[in-house]
């Protein structure tokens, strides 16, 4: 069988190439570039980190975009029926719509901690704009930072506040606003960096940052660090739970998927770079750990901010921009669920967006605690082969661990073998509609063989079997 084509959605289009693009750098730059990446890169040793990151998200990251674009762009619905509609059409097995379920399910478990981490953010325009970092030394930033995570009820207050803010946003639909809102931050989360960047390379330590960014030592790579990697890549480019495919849904026939693919990707790649150079060399200059885990940003910078001249303008003026990239990453995490409310419950948006809202609010409150009350790990011992090794972790650990190190990059597994391997190939080739057909085929093998063999073997490697 093959799948025919559609022309729109029934929530609507973007307005040009230029608001997919735009809405979609929204949802990939976020609170995985500029808290998430230096922080698992400063965890795992760096340079050999970096690397293996890179190239994840140019052999698969990039591969599978497009694939997920033209998925949804094809099927015009959410995840779950754009997958069950295609697999009809393509004489496959329903089962196939279980990929969409597998996305929603990780789309909640997501928000619930980015709502809360984004949460920390608020609470730190608040603070930047009231002076609060002037003259703090390592251990001032870090007291500062406990004083918040140890503190359930002040957390609970500013995740309801950003939950909130979603649900607003994603009632009236995720077109409106959206465009003047990543149109603005784009440009200003770029300058805001390289001031940033600025600050590092005259008062940090910056060839040490720099060193310890790109240059790899692969002597402490294990097959763990390797599955962190690639579970950034999916992570920052939001891959492989629906949220790029559904913003595919509402793109124009017209527009090119590998354009704008590359186009999220690079800038994507950029911002992450960028605060992994703003970061370390100030981390390095005040005698911090690079490894100092989630807060990394939250301990680093405002002593940057309480020290350079302006900083209290600065300060506000990034945790503001972070607040916005992380809403506008956020609200894409919600989209393909409220899609499917409204498709299948027939549900207005409004209502939709406060359900998936209200359960992801309240999972959040198990992350707000494992830096509380519930901060001991939770776990068992595994021995394998004489060595033993602990599974477990806080809620928030293992909600993190558990989606982008497992269920993205299983999500983006099944994509790319959807994509290449059960669909039809005419229909394919049309939605990509690449002009040149030696590219078409140098994408589609790298779709068939490199990204899901890469996967496989990474996820092998992870677990000891290779
Ligand atoms: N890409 C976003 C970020 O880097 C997070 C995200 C993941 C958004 C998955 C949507 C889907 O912050
Ligand atoms: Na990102």
């Amino acid at each position: 069988g093959a799948t025919m084509r559609r022309e729109s959605s029934i929530h609507g289009q973007w307005s040009s190439k230029l608001v997919f693009v735009l809405a979609a750098t929204g949802s990939a730059v976020g609170l995985g570039n500029i808290w998430r990446f230096p922080y698992i890169a400063g965890e795992n040793g760096g340079g050999a980190f970096v690397l293996i990151y890179l190239a994840c998200i140019l052999l698969i990251g990039l591969p599978i975009m497009m694939a997920e674009i033209a998925l949804g762009r094809r099927g015009r619905q959410s995840p779950i029926n754009t997958m069950a509609t295609l697999a009809r059409e393509e004489g496959l097995h329903r089962a196939w719509g279980l990929v969409g379920w597998l996305g929603v399910t990780a789309g909640f478990i997501i928000l619930s901690y980015y709502s809360v981490i984004a949460g920390w953010s608020l609470s730190y325009v608040f603070r930047a704009a009231s002076g609060a970092f002037a003259g703090l030394d390592g251990e001032g930033v870090k007291n500062l930072f406990e004083g918040l995570v140890s503190d359930p009820e002040r957390l609970l207050a500013w995740h309801t506040l950003f939950m909130l803010m979603n649900i607003l946003v994603v009632a009236r639909g995720v077109r409106s606003g959206l465009e003047k809102a990543v149109k603005f931050l784009m440009p200003a989360l770029l300058g805001m960096l390289l001031i940033l960047v600025g600050y590092a390379m005259t008062q940090g330590h910056f060839m040490q940052g720099f060193a310890f960014m790109f240059r790899p030592d692969f002597s402490q790579v294990t097959g763990d660090t390797i599955l962190l990697a690639m579970g950034q890549a999916f992570f920052t480019l939001s891959l492989g739970m629906g949220a790029i495919m559904i913003y595919g849904s509402y793109l124009s026939s017209r527009a090119s998927i590998f354009k704008t693919s590359a186009t999220v990707v690079s800038a994507d790649t950029a911002v992450a770079l960028l605060a992994g150079l703003a970061i370390f060399p100030i981390v390095f200059a005040s005698g911090l750990e690079p490894g100092a885990g989630p807060g990394l940003i939250f301990i680093t910078l405002p002593m940057a901010f309480g020290e350079m001249t302006g900083g209290l303008l600065f300060g506000t003026l990034f945790f503001l921009l972070l607040v916005t990239a992380a809403w506008t990453s956020s609200i894409s995490l919600m989209e393909p669920a409220v899609a499917w409310l409204v498709e299948n419950r027939g549900l207005d948006r409004p209502l939709a967006a406060m359900i998936v809202g209200g359960i992801a609010w309240f999972l959040g409150i198990g992350t707000i605690l494992s830096f509380s009350l519930w901060s001991n790990p939770i776990g068992f011992n595994l021995t394998l082969g004489g060595e033993s090794l602990f599974i477990g972790g806080t809620l928030f650990d293992m909600a993190d661990y558990l989606t982008s190190n497992i269920m993205l990059p299983l999500g983006g597994l099944l994509i790319a073998l959807f994509v290449g391997w059960r669909m039809n190939r005419r229909s394919v080739e049309e939605e990509l509609g690449l002009r040149s057909r030696v590219f078409f085929k140098a994408w589609y093998h790298v779709l068939r063989f490199a990204a899901p063999i890469g996967i496989l073997l990474i996820f092998l490697k992870a677990v000891n079997l290779i």
